[in-house]
């Protein structure tokens, strides 16, 4: 039983067999059908979302499968019964589960008690689809990953800022991560991420100066600064953010040919200037529908290892 709950759940041939089947997909959607039948995914939302609910819903139903809304709040899981009780429920009436959730430890409890696979679709700690969806969008533009340097600009501290070391480090990319000031990711994050980059050639650090972190990037990265469930943190973080707005002159820092990336939502004349995020060299809007072929071929990849 395969499951996909942190980016480092597969391998680096893994990875790149799962990206090579979502390009695959891209151009050819309704070729595979692995969820035929159909099978049913099982989709939970604890937290608001419009990229991830419309794209693996219309994921799902390509491959062939139906994918079946669990309303998190009136089933109130870990609330009106336990994460261990909702698994065996939903494990019975589903071929998969799609969660997105705060906890990555009642993600984790969910997979070992749902007896089908289960896809992380954001915790507090990851996002790993959006990570398959980077590696795809970078695929593209770029004809590469391994070799290339990717800066992440903001709140290292989340979800995004830990995929992306974990993700990156996997494909052999150089990734740095800068954050003000207790905002870095955790250094066990970075210690995970830099011992899989030995096995790949790839590296993970922390370089606190956007400046630095930028100069010579092939790719820069940012995300808001308010993560969901952040929000009452909202007015104290807007100061201490304000030196890692990806603004023009910032990305200017970066190869002349770089791409700008941006998971969405976007907060424009915050995290990101409105002339990036809209510019030439934005890449988000091919993030966002690469989201669909990158989830279906994860969701092919568990499908198949079920079997
Ligand atoms: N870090 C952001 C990602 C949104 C897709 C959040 O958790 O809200």
């Amino acid at each position: 039983m395969r499951h996909f709950l942190a980016d480092d759940d597969l391998s680096p041939a893994e990875q790149a067999r799962v990206l090579a089947l979502a390009a695959e997909l891209k151009h050819a959607p309704y070729d595979a059908k692995p969820l035929a039948g159909p099978r049913t995914v099982a989709m939970i939302f604890d937290k608001q979302t419009l990229r991830t609910q419309s794209s693996f819903a219309a994921g799902i139903a390509e491959l062939g499968g139906f994918p079946m809304l669990v309303d998190g709040a009136l089933a109130g899981i870990g609330v009106r019964e336990s994460v261990h009780d909702v698994a065996r429920v939903l494990g019975r009436q589903s071929s998969m589960i799609v969660w997105r959730t705060y906890a990555q430890s009642n993600l984790e409890e969910m997979a070992e008690h749902s007896g089908v696979p289960v896809i992380n679709a954001l915790t507090d700690d990851f996002h790993p689809c959006q990570l398959l969806a980077d590696l795809l969008t970078i695929q593209e533009h770029k004809q590469q990953l391994a070799g290339l340097t990717v800066a992440f600009v903001g709140d290292g501290a989340c979800n995004m800022g830990n995929s992306w070391l974990l993700a990156g480090a996997i494909a052999g990319m150089h990734v740095r991560v800068s954050s003000p000031e207790g905002y870095a990711p955790d250094l066990a994050m970075v210690e995970r991420a830099g011992a899989m980059a030995e096995t790949t050639g790839g590296s993970a650090v922390l370089e606190p100066d956007p400046i630095a972190a930028v100069t010579g990037a092939d790719v820069v990265v940012t995300d808001t600064w308010i993560s969901m469930g952040k929000e009452d943190e909202a007015a104290a973080r807007a100061g201490v953010f304000a030196p890692y707005s990806l603004t023009s002159s910032l990305f200017e820092r970066a190869k002349p040919d770089a791409i700008a990336m941006h998971c969405l939502p976007a907060y424009r004349g915050k995290e990101i200037d409105a002339d990036v995020l809209d510019g030439p060299q934005s890449v988000v809007w091919d993030e966002a529908e690469n989201r669909r072929h990158a989830q279906k071929a994860i969701m092919t990849f568990l499908a198949e290892a079920h079997r």
